[in-house]
């Protein structure tokens, strides 16, 4: 049963690159009603074109937005957290869900500062949300019941998958699936100019190499094979995929992938102790 937000008033705090694209994917599928909707950002001149561009409440004042919200969606940068919680804290009411993208910030940490009850639901999700195909990766705080993480589950549904993992793997989801989609775009990007070095048009090889990305990922997301099988599929005895899968070994594909994703998940706990 979808979880009904349309009669919800929504804060988002620091509507910067995620924050605006969650919302406007959220307005665009009238997941939420404008009228109930406050946005946040630190520069004035930005809080009045979000509210001429989306018609929701564009403003710099965080503790006005949050006043009566039932959602608080927190979206600024992990430094900014400890703050803008400080600030909001008086004005939270004891049952509004505190939903926190910010890489590095452990619900704990927003618990303290919210107020010790506060339900808190964090969020890992990525950029690929802009065109519905996000990864999200969300966990609950001491407080948050099974509801508060059907309404995160709903919110985060409407710009691609969501899935639940315990909190200590956050880190991890930061680091594969939110910085992820800058490692696929490396990846796209140089076997597009693989194509232009064997002759392909840049156009041409670029829509090869991304057409050919989500197929292969469309096909591990739906048949749940395991992608060493699907590669095996593709691989004839003395083809030519074998003479590839070759280069790639030698050149250590496999574990600088591993490696990235490893040190990306390091730095994701580093973020909030950085001012
Ligand atoms: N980008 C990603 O791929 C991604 C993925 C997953 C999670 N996240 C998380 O999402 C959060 C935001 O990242 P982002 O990439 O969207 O950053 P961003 O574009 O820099 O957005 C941050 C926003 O916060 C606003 N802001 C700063 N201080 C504020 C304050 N005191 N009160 C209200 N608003 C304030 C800024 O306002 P101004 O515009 O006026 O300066 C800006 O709009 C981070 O915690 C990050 O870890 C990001």
């Amino acid at each position: 049963m979808p979880t009904k937000l349309s009669d919800k008033t929504l804060a988002v705090l620091g509507t910067g690159k995620l924050g605006s694209i969650l919302l406007r994917a959220y307005l665009k599928q009238g997941l939420f009603a404008p009228k109930r909707v406050t946005a946040t950002v630190r520069h004035e001149e930005k809080a009045a074109a979000l509210a001429k561009g989306l018609g929701v409440n564009g403003t710099t004042d965080n503790r006005k937005a949050v006043h009566g919200a039932d959602i608080v969606l927190l979206a600024v940068k992990p430094q900014v957290v400890g703050d803008v919680l400080k600030e909001i804290a008086p004005e939270l009411g004891k049952d509004t869900l505190i939903i926190s993208v910010a890489a590095s910030v452990p619900t704990a940490y927003i618990e303290q500062r919210a107020g010790a009850k506060t339900a808190v639901v964090r969020a890992m999700p990525n950029t690929c949300s802009a065109v519905g195909c996000g990864m999200t990766g969300i966990c609950r705080g001491a407080h948050a019941s099974a509801e508060h993480l059907e309404i995160a589950e709903a919110m985060f549904n409407a710009v691609g998958r969501t899935v639940v993992v315990d909190e200590k793997n956050m880190d991890a989801v930061t680091g594969l699936s939110a910085s992820g989609p800058a490692f696929a775009y490396i990846i796209l990007e140089s076997l597009a100019e693989a194509g232009v070095k064997v002759g392909l048009p840049r156009d041409i090889a670029t829509l090869l190499a991304s057409q050919t990305m989500k197929g292969a990922a469309s096909v591990v997301l739906e048949t749940g094979d395991h992608p060493a099988l699907l590669k095996d599929a593709v691989t004839t005895p003395a083809g030519c995929t074998i003479d590839g899968i070759l280069e790639l070994e030698e050149g250590k594909l496999r574990v600088t992938l591993i490696k990235a994703v490893v040190k990306a998940t390091q730095r994701a706990g580093e973020l909030l102790f950085e001012k």
